[in-house]
């Protein structure tokens, strides 16, 4: 039976962060002796960002996920009630106990255009959030899939929405990898953008200390230089067993076949420079023997790979397509290798790149750790897809001062108290028909620290 990938939205704020100004400035003194230019380039080229974006006041996954699905059903015409499963992947959630998901359909239900009903008109859809650092929204994936595939779906459509953002401290060399957004999919039998390969996905775990987020803390621990190697790694463990698995077994396709009939190779972004070194990973093999050599060798290879022809030919085809948008958003975790797909989407409609019946290779990653590595064929639905993503998705228009991202990034520490949040007072752009966050309740008793999300007209 086919299942897959028929429709896919995305949604970010729409204040930025620009990497040549005055944050360049700002942390010059902190990282490059003062100077701005330096420290741009180096982010532009070495970390492959130029801006970052960053939620509002009013949004976080929430509100970011509410706009991705409804622009996901808006523009394919899915009604909620043929819905039957809701999954809301994310790296953090809002609530220890109290699903993502369930806070997101109440959201849906206050869109007047959507939930016609209103209160109770989403009562039917199954609804979960799923955990794994980044990898959360393969393991989604994998779930509905096995939903549509064993019948166990009670309608035509299951939603998966990846939906975070990614926060790091202030003035540390994770600063300039934050983003935020959210990457809706809906899944279906027969569906028309990607039909997925009918076999399990590849995995490749371990329980590793590069990357969590400890009960206590708003920000993240990492250890950014073991994070590399771990995610470089795991991934390519995964992959190895894809290949054998699938390619090699059931395809009797060699690595140069793989190469060939591949339109993308999509990597999980948490800085585009990162999608480089796997790619040289991937690459690497398929040009020459690197089973017998160290792994001082094997690193110092891939470094003068990746500044080869043949190396920078590849990756300008079949992986850079999918970077564009993360280039402008940043990481955002859970959504960034959906968001991948959307890229490749939307530039192919753009450079009329025939992507129809060509295979495509999803890299999930996610700290803590887990690689998940699978694939599937591109559907006639490509182009028409392309065309609309961009469509009414709210560009960024609102670049912050350091003074603005710097308070906003304060608001958004997770609240020891119950926080109220005023769009009117504390936005920087005010929302305007959209769900909107107002933080979370301090009162009546029975609902502090209710998260209250409202529909602003
Ligand atoms: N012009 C051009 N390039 C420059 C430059 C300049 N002026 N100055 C430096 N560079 C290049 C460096 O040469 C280097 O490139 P190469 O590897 O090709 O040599 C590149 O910039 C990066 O330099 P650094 O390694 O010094 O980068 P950094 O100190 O900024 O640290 C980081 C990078 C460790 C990833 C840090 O940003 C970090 O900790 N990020 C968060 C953790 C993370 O994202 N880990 C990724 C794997 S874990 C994961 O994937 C899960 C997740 O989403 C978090």
């Amino acid at each position: 039976m086919n299942t897959g990938i028929d429709a896919v939205a995305y949604a970010t704020p729409r204040t930025f962060v620009s990497f040549d100004g005055e944050w360049a400035q700002k942390r010059s003194l902190v990282f490059t002796d003062g100077d701005a230019a330096a420290l741009t380039a180096k982010v532009n080229r070495g970390i492959g960002l130029s801006q970052m974006a960053v939620p509002d006041a009013h949004e976080d996954i929430v509100t970011l996920a509410a706009n991705a699905v409804r622009r996901l059903l808006e523009q394919s015409s899915i009604e909620l009630q043929d819905v039957g499963h809701l999954i809301f992947a994310t790296e953090g959630g809002v609530d220890f106990s109290k699903s993502a998901s369930a806070y997101l359909l109440g959201a849906l239900e206050r869109i007047p255009s959507l939930a016609k009903g209103g209160p109770g008109s989403t009562s039917h859809i199954c609804n979960v959030e799923m955990k794994f650092a980044c990898v959360g929204s393969s393991y989604a994936l994998e779930y509905a899939t096995a939903l549509l595939r064993s019948g166990m779906s009670s309608k035509k459509y299951v939603v998966v929405v990846s939906s975070d953002v990614a926060r790091y401290e202030r003035e540390s060399n994770a600063e300039y990898t934050q983003g935020a957004g959210a990457v809706a999919f809906a899944l279906c039998q027969n569906p028309s953008l990607v039909t997925l390969d009918p076999t399990p996905m590849a995995v490749a775990s371990a329980d590793e200390r590069d990357f969590f987020r400890p009960l206590f803390k708003d920000t993240p621990t990492v250890d950014g230089k073991h994070s590399v190697g771990v995610y470089l790694n795991l991934v390519e463990k995964a992959y190895q067993n894809h290949c054998n698995n699938y390619f090699k077994q059931k395809l009797k396709a060699s690595d140069s076949d793989v190469l060939a009939d591949t339109a993308a190779f999509l990597f999980h972004v948490p800085f585009p420079k990162m999608a480089e070194y796997m790619a040289a990973r991937i690459f690497l093999p398929f040009f020459e023997d690197v089973s017998e050599i160290s792994e001082e060798q094997r690193n110092e290879k891939e470094t003068d790979f990746r500044k080869s022809s043949d190396f920078r030919s590849i990756f300008e085809e079949k992986v850079e397509p999918g970077l564009t948008l993360s280039r402008k958003i940043g990481n955002i975790y859970s959504g960034s290798l959906p968001l991948c797909l959307a890229s490749v989407l939307k530039g192919a409609s753009e450079t009329q790149t025939e992507l129809v019946g060509r295979r495509v290779i999803f890299f999930g990653y996610g700290s803590g750790a887990c690689a998940r590595v699978y694939s599937g064929v591109f559907g006639g639905g490509c182009e028409h897809a392309g065309k609309i993503i961009g469509q009414g998705a709210r560009g960024f228009d609102r670049e912050l001062s350091v003074s603005e991202y710097e308070r906003l990034h304060a608001l958004h520490s997770l609240q020891a108290e119950p926080c109220a949040i005023d769009p009117g007072v504390d936005s920087v752009v005010k929302p305007s028909g959209e769900i909107a966050s107002f933080g979370s309740l301090a009162e009546p008793v029975e609902k502090v620290g209710l998260r209250d999300y409202r529909y602003v007209g």
